[in-house]
């Protein structure tokens, strides 16, 4: 296996550093050393089997990005742009690792694995190199490449016929992987690969697995089971949009380069519109003391899979509905429940408490979790799907989640959801026309987990990913 190879290889090394020191010592760093291989092997066992290659590399195996950037300078930027170069550095990562999942790993053994598991996807560079843990972003190690050009470009396929859990192989070199036949460069060799023009190559780190076996980020198996995949639409067609160009200063003019752009949630331009509202009310006239019957419809009709998707541990999207009459006074509709099971949990409830987890992990006494929907209004659906630990309290640390198919109240590609309202008209609303409002907002982390964590405001405010409106006259 390759995992002894390297260890092998690394343990000779240190062998010779130690000759100088005495024979007891040496037999005592020697057991020392061993017990730690040992330890780290067990622990990553069984992501193993899914992340074949660690600690296989030397860092000098990878080129930096800048060295790509003299020649794909346009690659360049619109990498540097994305998540994609950030995802070790970038803030939330960033506490999420070394705040929650580095030390929870140290702690509990059936997480263990996570130590090198998070590092897999997110720094690939140090995974493979085997260091691990990496020292934080502030230290300005290799690690903070994240996904480097070099990663996509030198793997070669995954072990997995449906990747999940990082289980692609790599040949770091001279030759870069690239989707054309015709390419040509004196800097490189280059190789055609079906691969990474497919999702599969998505999917080696778009599919998760949490420990406990629970699919804890599927956005590949969601496009797959979907009507994108039928239609031939990839991830790359969505998400790596194509526009003529140069691929590189000295090549050809090409009709269709794919951009690296990666645009995501964190882009409030992806977000926005991604999601179709239609609202319609059951009657045009109203009076004090009657009913209105208001249904919204939400089509999700340009996401390739389900929105949201990936970290869905964390993400909500919610329907604000409000009426506002002549005067300025604003009311809110009910909601209609359905009553399909764990539908409490797409409900605002701003008494509802959740993410123990957290405090438990960070040895916060008498912690009793933070809000679960964190400050949206009660009473309005969330559109979300909710995952919980092994003690059955909701959580946003996927690794540690047991449990995520209780309900799943997101929009699929293509779906429509219809929600209704009802609305018994008030006493003391003015005469005149009467606005009913729909807002859908979108959000990455509810916003009092990123209190407590202490995160940058910008990554929980709510984003707009939607409005209607509806005009009914009140008459008295
Ligand atoms: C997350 C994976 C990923 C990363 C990171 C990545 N690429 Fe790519 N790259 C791809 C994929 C996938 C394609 C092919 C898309 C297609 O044609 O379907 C591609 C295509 C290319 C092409 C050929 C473009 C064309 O249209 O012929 C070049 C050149 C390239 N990448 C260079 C880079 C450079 C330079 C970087 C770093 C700044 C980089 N890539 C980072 C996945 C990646
Ligand atoms: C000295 C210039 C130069 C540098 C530096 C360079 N490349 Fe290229 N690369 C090229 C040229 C030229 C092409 C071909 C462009 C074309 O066919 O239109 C190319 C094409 C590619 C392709 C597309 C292969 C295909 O299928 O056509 C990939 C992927 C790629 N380079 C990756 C990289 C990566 C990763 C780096 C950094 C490690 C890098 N390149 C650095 C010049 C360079
Ligand atoms: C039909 C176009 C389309 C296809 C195909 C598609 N996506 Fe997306 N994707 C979107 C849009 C639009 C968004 C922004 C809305 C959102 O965040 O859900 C998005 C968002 C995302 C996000 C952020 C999700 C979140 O809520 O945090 C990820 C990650 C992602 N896509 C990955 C993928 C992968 C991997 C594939 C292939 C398996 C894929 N996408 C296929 C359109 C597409
Ligand atoms: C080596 C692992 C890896 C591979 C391969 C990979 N991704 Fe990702 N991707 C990530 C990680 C990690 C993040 C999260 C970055 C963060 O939020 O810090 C991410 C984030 C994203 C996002 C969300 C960005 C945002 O704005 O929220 C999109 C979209 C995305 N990837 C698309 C793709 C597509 C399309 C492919 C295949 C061509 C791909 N990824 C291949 C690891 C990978
Ligand atoms: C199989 C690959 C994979 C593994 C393993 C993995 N991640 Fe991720 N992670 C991703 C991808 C892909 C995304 C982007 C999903 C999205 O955009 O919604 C992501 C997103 C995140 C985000 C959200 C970023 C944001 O801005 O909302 C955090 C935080 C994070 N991961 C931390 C971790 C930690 C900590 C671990 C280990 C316990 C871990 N990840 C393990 C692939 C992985």
């Amino acid at each position: 296996m390759n995992l002894t190879e390297s260890m092998y290889v690394r343990d000779a090394g240190k062998r010779s550093i130690l000759r100088s020191a005495s024979w007891e010592v040496r037999h005592r760093i020697m057991k020392r050393w061993r017990a730690f291989l040992l330890g780290l092997f067990f622990a990553l066992a069984p992501f193993i089997a899914q992340g074949a290659e660690m600690g296989k590399f030397q860092y000098e195996d990878f080129k930096k990005p800048k060295q790509c950037k003299t020649c794909h300078k346009a690659i360049y930027q619109e990498w540097e742009q994305s998540l994609m170069s950030q995802s070790f550095t970038h803030h939330w990562d960033d506490v999420e690792y070394f705040k929650l999942a580095l030390p929870h790993a140290l702690k509990l053994d059936k997480v263990a694995e996570v130590k090198g598991g998070c590092i897999a996807c997110h720094s690939p560079l140090a995974f493979l190199t085997g260091d691990i843990p990496p020292r934080p972003p502030e230290a300005g190690t290799r690690a903070n490449e994240s996904i480097s050009c070099e990663i996509c470009h030198s793997i070669t396929g995954s072990t997995e016929k449906e990747p999940f859990n990082f289980s692609y192989t790599i040949k770091p070199g001279k030759v870069k992987f690239g989707p054309r036949k015709d390419g040509r460069s004196s800097f490189h060799g280059i190789e055609y690969s079906e691969f990474i023009k497919s999702p599969e190559l998505c999917a080696t780190c778009h599919n998760e697995q949490s420990p406990y076996g629970a699919w804890v980020k599927e956005t590949y198996r969601e496009w797959k089971s979907g009507p994108y995949a039928k239609e031939g639409a990839k991830c790359q067609d969505c998400h790596m949009y194509r526009a003529p160009g140069k691929v590189s200063r000295s090549g050809k003019l090409r009709s269709d380069v794919a951009h690296h752009a990666f645009h995501g949630a964190h882009f409030p331009n992806k977000i926005a519109g991604a999601v179709d509202i239609a609202l319609y009310a059951d009657v045009n006239q109203v009076s004090p003391g009657s009913d209105v019957n208001v249904r919204a419809e939400l089509f999700n009709g340009k996401v390739g899979h389900y929105i949201p998707s990936g970290s869905s541990e964390e993400r909500m999207l919610w329907l604000e509905m409000t009426a506002i009459d002549t005067k300025g006074k604003t009311y809110y509709l009910t909601l209609n429940k359905k009553g399909f099971k764990g539908e409490e949990y797409t409900v605002a409830d701003g008494k509802a408490i959740a993410y123990q987890a957290m405090g438990e992990i960070m040895g916060v006494k008498e912690f009793g979790g933070v809000k679960r929907d964190g400050n949206i209004p009660d009473g309005v659906r969330v559109f979300r799907r909710p995952f919980f630990d092994p003690k059955g309290r909701m959580t946003i640390c996927q690794w540690y989640t047991a449990e995520n198919t209780i309900v799943d109240y997101r929009i699929g590609p293509r779906e429509t959801k219809i929600e209704n309202y009802s609305w018994h008209i008030p006493q003391d609303i003015s005469a005149g026309p009467v606005k009913i409002t729909a807002m859908l907002y979108y959000s990455l982390v509810p916003s009092s987990v990123g209190e407590f964590l202490q995160l940058m405001p910008s990554e929980y405010a709510p984003v707009e990913v939607n409005t209607a409106a509806l005009n009914i006259e009140v008459v008295k």
